[in-house]
C-alpha cells in the first residue's frame, strides 16, 4: 500500500485533486491510501466548501487554516503547520499541484524531511519572476522527484533547466522522474460538463439566458492590486458591453472585489454595477463556472486555468496578461495576449466576434490523465 498526502490550499486545487482523487476512489482502493489536507489558504464558502461538496472531494484529515496573509507569513506558517503532519504521517510521497504558496511550502518542507514530492503541472513557466507563481513553480520543480507535465513545452521548459526526462529507476530528488501527461482540469470538464448542462441554473440567475455573452475573471495582483490597470480592464470591459452589445459576466475573485470597495474611482465602480450589459457576481460553484464557459461567446481571463478551459470548451480566449505559461494557446491564434491594454483588449474581442477559431486540437490529453498519472506513480519506484 502506497500511502500519498496530498496538499490542496486554493481553489484550483481543489478542482485538480478532485479528479486524482476520484480516480485513487475509484481503481487504486486497494494500493493506495491517499491523506488530504487542506492548508486554508481560501477559506470562503464560495472559494472552498462549495467545490468538496460539489466535486465530492473527501473531507481533508486536516485543516491547517492558516488564511490569507503576506508571503512570507503565509508560507511560513504554513511549512510549520505541515511539518509535523508530514512526520507523523510518514506518507511514502506529498502530492502537490500548480504553483500557489500552498505547492512551495509544502514542496519545501517536505522535501526537507526527505519525503519525495509528486509535482503535478510541472514545467510550466511564465518567465517573469515578478510573479510570486513564476517563484513558487521553479522551487518546486526543483525539490520534486515525480514531475508530471500537462504540456510539450512544460518539458522543454524543465530539460532547459537540466531536468530531462529519462532517468531510470528508482527515481530520487536528484534523478527525478519527468512525464507528460495530460492536463486533470480536461478530466474535470468532460467529466462534469452534462452535470452541468442539467444540473446549472447560473444563466437564469444571471439574466443570461438566450443571450450572447463573454464571461471574464481577473484576479491576478498585477491587474487587481494596480488601479490604473484595473480601471483600464474594466474601461475595455464597459467599451466591449457597450459597443459590441454583448454581455459580460464577472464572477468576482475575494481579492479583485476588495480591491473594487476600495478603488478611488467610485464613478467607475457605479458604472460597472449600473443596468449596463456587465453581471458582476460572487465567485460561482464549479459547475456552474463549466456551464458559464460552455455558453460563452468568448472568455476574457488572467486565470492560468481558465484559460485552459476556454481551450476545452472550443472558446477563443482573450489573455488579460503580458505573457502565459499556456503558450500553446496563444501559438495556435485562438489566444490573444492583450495585457492591460485597452485598445487591444477591444480589438481582440472585435476579432474573435467576427472571426471565431474552430480548430481546438486535443493537446490536454484525452480526459484521463489522472488514471495516466496514477499509472506512473503506482507503477514506479522512488526513494
Ligand atoms: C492564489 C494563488 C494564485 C492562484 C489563486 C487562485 C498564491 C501566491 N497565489 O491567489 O496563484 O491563481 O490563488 O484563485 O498562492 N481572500 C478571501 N477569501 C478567501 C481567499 C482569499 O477573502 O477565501 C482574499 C484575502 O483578502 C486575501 C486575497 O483574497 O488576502 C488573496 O488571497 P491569496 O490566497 O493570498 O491569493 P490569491 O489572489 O487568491
Ligand atoms: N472557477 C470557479 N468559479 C469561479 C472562477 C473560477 O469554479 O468563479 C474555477 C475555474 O473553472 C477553474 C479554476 O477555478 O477550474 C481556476 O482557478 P483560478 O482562476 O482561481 O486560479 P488559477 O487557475 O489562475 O490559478
Amino acid at each position: 500500500m502506497k500511502k500519498l498526502v496530498t496538499i490542496v490550499g486554493a481553489r484550483p486545487q481543489f478542482i485538480k485533486a478532485a479528479a486524482l482523487s476520484r480516480e485513487i476512489r475509484k481503481n487504486y482502493s486497494d494500493t493506495v491510501k491517499e491523506t488530504l489536507v487542506h492548508t486554508g489558504q481560501h477559506y470562503d464558502q464560495v472559494m472552498s466548501q462549495v467545490f468538496f461538496e460539489e466535486m465530492e472531494i473527501p473531507e481533508p484529515a486536516y485543516n491547517l487554516k492558516i488564511g490569507s496573509g503576506n508571503h512570507g507569513l503565509q508560507t511560513g506558517e504554513m511549512m510549520k503547520a505541515l511539518e509535523p503532519v508530514f512526520i507523523k504521517e510518514k506518507p511514502d510521497a506529498v502530492i502537490v499541484y500548480g504553483d500557489t504558496n500552498s505547492t512551495l511550502a509544502a514542496s519545501v518542507a517536505a522535501s526537507k524531511l526527505h519525503i519525495p514530492v509528486i509535482h503535478i503541472e510541472a514545467g510550466l513557466r511564465s518567465f517573469n519572476k515578478s510573479m510570486p507563481e513564476e517563484i513558487n513553480r521553479i522551487v518546486t520543480d526543483h525539490v520534486s522527484t515525480l514531475l508530471f507535465s500537462p504540456t510539450v513545452s512544460g518539458i522543454k521548459n524543465l530539460e532547459r533547466e537540466g531536468l530531462f526526462p529519462g532517468n531510470s529507476t528508482p527515481y530520487t530528488v536528484d534523478q527525478p522522474g519527468i512525464f507528460h501527461c495530460g492536463d486533470l482540469m480536461y478530466d474535470n470538464s468532460i467529466y462534469f460538463r452534462r452535470k452541468a448542462e442539467k444540473k446549472s441554473t447560473v444563466l437564469e440567475k444571471a439574466g443570461l439566458q438566450g443571450k450572447d455573452f463573454a464571461l471574464a475573471t481577473i484576479h491576478r495582483p498585477v491587474n487587481t492590486d494596480n488601479r490604473d490597470r484595473l480601471r483600464e480592464i474594466l474601461e475595455a470591459l464597459l467599451t466591449v458591453a457597450d459597443k459590441e452589445q454583448i454581455h459580460i459576466v464577472l464572477p468576482l475573485h475575494p481579492r479583485t472585489s476588495k480591491m473594487l470597495e476600495a478603488h478611488p474611482d467610485q464613478e467607475l465602480i457605479g458604472r460597472l454595477t449600473a443596468d449596463n450589459g456587465i453581471h458582476l457576481v460572487p465567485p460561482v460553484a464549479y459547475l456552474d463556472m463549466v456551464h458559464l464557459e460552455q455558453h460563452s461567446r468568448m472568455i476574457l481571463t488572467d486565470s492560468g486555468g481558465v484559460q485552459k478551459e476556454a481551450w476545452f470548451m472550443k472558446k477563443p480566449v482573450v489573455i488579460l496578461r503580458r505573457e502565459t505559461e499556456w503558450t500553446e494557446i496563444t501559438d495556435s491564434g485562438n489566444g490573444i495576449l492583450t495585457d492591460a491594454d485597452g485598445e487591444k483588449i477591444i480589438s481582440a474581442v472585435k476579432y474573435f466576434l467576427s472571426s471565431p477559431p474552430k480548430d481546438f486540437p486535443d493537446i490536454y490529453g484525452n480526459g484521463q490523465a489522472a488514471s495516466e498519472i496514477m499509472d506512473i506513480v503506482t507503477q514506479s519506484e522512488w526513494k
